[in-house]
């Protein structure tokens, strides 16, 4: 199979950093790194941050992330943010279903569906996050349940949505444990997943970033962003750290 696609390493800060470390983490990325024609930079910052980051990202090759909003534009969802309200502030990506969010916040694959789809109706990138955990993959039903998170969104938006989304394939089992899949677990999950997206639609399938989240470091990256079907990384803790972050950029496109 060709694999003309991008390399994105996106970074995923999760709920860390005060407002100035946040600032400075930013500044760092922006600073040590240059753009790529092989490759992107993400970084997914909590939402009471975007402001400050989306005037240190504008205008430069580094993309703006969110990881989360809610699919009502606006309503009485006490604490919620809309999706609608973060295209004010120029986000370009939008995590969606993070295994944090679905195991800890009610985040089925219905209210997933509908953040992915409402994320594509403002004009943001949805990254659909899949992932089985350890026991689902002792019994050997790693696609099954993978299958099952994508054509939840499938049957919501239709196949061709998936032209403007990426998936990052997070085990459960590997993230923020130092345990990440090998480099060949990891390429056959995305093999597979590409060779099922397939059957819907072939170009989607060739075309769409699969990317590989759990544990990734600066030590890990560059053999799993060696393999064929692995489009980039969703990097939680080694993305705190501008220079590792950075480091694992070195190894995309
Ligand atoms: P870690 O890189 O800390 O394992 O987190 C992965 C992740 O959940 C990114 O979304």
């Amino acid at each position: 199979m060709s694999n003309l696609r991008k390399k994105l390493i996106a970074g995923n800060w999760k709920m860390n950093t005060s407002r100035s470390e946040a600032i400075q983490l930013a500044s760092n990325v922006i600073a040590d790194s240059l753009p790529k024609e092989g490759a992107e930079l993400l970084i997914c910052v909590p939402l009471v941050h975007l402001a400050d980051i989306g005037k240190l990202t504008a205008n430069t090759h580094i993309k703006l992330g969110a990881q989360d909003g809610h699919w009502e534009s606006n309503g009485a969802f006490t604490g919620e943010v809309s999706v609608s309200m973060l295209k004010d502030y120029q986000v370009d990506y939008l995590l969606v279903g993070h295994s944090e969010r679905r195991e800890m916040f009610a985040d089925d694959d219905a209210r997933v569906a509908k953040k992915f789809a409402a994320a594509l109706k403002n004009g943001i990138t949805p990254i659909l996050c899949i992932g089985e955990s350890l026991e689902q993959r002792e019994q050997g039903v790693t696609l099954e349940v993978l299958q099952t998170q994508v054509k939840a969104v499938i049957d919501e938006v239709g196949i061709e949505a998936f032209s403007d989304a990426a998936i990052a394939y997070e085990p459960i089992w590997a993230i923020g444990t130092g345990r990440t899949a090998t480099p060949e677990q990891a390429q056959e999950v995305h093999f597979e997943l590409r060779r099922w997206l397939a059957e819907y639609n072939p170009e989607i399938a060739d075309g769409i970033q699969i990317l590989y989240g759990g544990s990734m470091n600066a030590a890990n990256a560059d053999e799993l962003l060696s393999q064929n079907d692995i489009d980039g990384g969703l990097i939680g803790g080694a993305s705190l750290k501008a220079e590792d972050f950075l480091t694992i950029y070195s190894f995309a496109g």
